[in-house]
């Protein structure tokens, strides 16, 4: 085939349709595509491309000719004739280097331990629990947000957060992690209401990316309970349990 009088110029067409390959994989997928997926069909794609020029004999005669000719030393010059060899040491050493460095052991260290207790968002730093009432006067009313965070608790948290409050509930065998133990020292006596707080609300997808990967199954509390029920439902851990939260005094 001959590129003359033959509309656009096929590199053009190429160029043109790997974009558009590339930007319809890039974009108009969902969910997206992992990138060696993307990466293995633009490999394919561009081959096939290349197969689809060297049909023409200008671009054959202009870039493939020379390049097998070089390959197969028919070029005239030492220069050439040494090139070769170094061309066929060079791809392999690149290929070898390449997926040596990829599955090779490496002696970075191993990834960080993942936080189990991060910082919450600034918005929740600092909430102080308004149920918890001082004083004489406020001892029956405490009492009562403690029974109504006992219902609360019964009847949403005690299927994986267990009957005596140790992470032991019905759920809890399926799940990984398991759900926390608030009757362990190293749980609720170690955090702020305000963390509870911010954990109840927003459960393990609210998480941040330290604390990945893990799955927690800890539901998102905002989008079921109240404000309050969720203050509430704290009280009655740190009352159930015998424990005070910790507080900056
Ligand atoms: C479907 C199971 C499930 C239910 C129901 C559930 N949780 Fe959890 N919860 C978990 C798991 C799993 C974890 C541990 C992983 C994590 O921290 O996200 C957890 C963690 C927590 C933590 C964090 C403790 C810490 O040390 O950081 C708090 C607080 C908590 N849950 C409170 C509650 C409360 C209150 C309820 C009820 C309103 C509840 N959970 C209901 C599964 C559950």
């Amino acid at each position: 085939m001959e590129l003359k009088g033959k509309g656009v110029h096929p590199g053009i067409r190429v160029a043109v349709a790997l974009s558009v390959f590339y930007l319809f994989m890039k974009f108009a997928i969902s969910p997206p595509l992992p990138f060696s997926l993307i990466f293995m069909y633009m490999a394919l794609a561009i081959a096939g491309s290349a197969i689809y020029l060297a049909l023409f004999s200008d671009i054959k005669e202009a870039v493939v000719d020379p390049l097998f000719s070089f390959l197969g030393g028919g070029m005239e010059g030492g220069l050439a004739k040494g090139g070769r060899y170094v061309v066929l040491v060079a791809v392999p050493m690149f290929v070898w280097f390449g997926s040596y460095q990829k599955m090779g052991a490496s002696t970075e260290a191993p990834l960080g331990q993942r936080v189990i207790h991060p910082a919450p968002p600034g918005e929740f730093a600092g909430l102080y629990n308004p149920y918890r009432t001082e004083g004489e006067a406020g001892k029956a009313e405490f009492l009562k947000s403690v029974e109504e965070g006992k219902e609360v608790y019964f009847k949403n948290c005690v299927f994986c957060h267990g009957d005596l409050l140790d992470g032991k509930g019905i759920f809890s065998h399926g799940l990984n992690p398991a759900p926390a133990d608030f009757q362990d020292p190293g749980t609720i006596a170690m955090l702020q209401e305000s963390f509870l707080f911010w954990r109840i609300s927003t459960g393990g997808i609210g998480l941040p990316q330290e604390s990945t990967p893990w799955d927690s199954a800890m539901p998102r509390w905002e989008t079921m309970l109240s404000e309050a029920e969720r203050w509430k439902v704290i009280l009655f851990l740190y009352e159930y349990t015998g424990r005070a939260p910790r507080t900056w005094e």
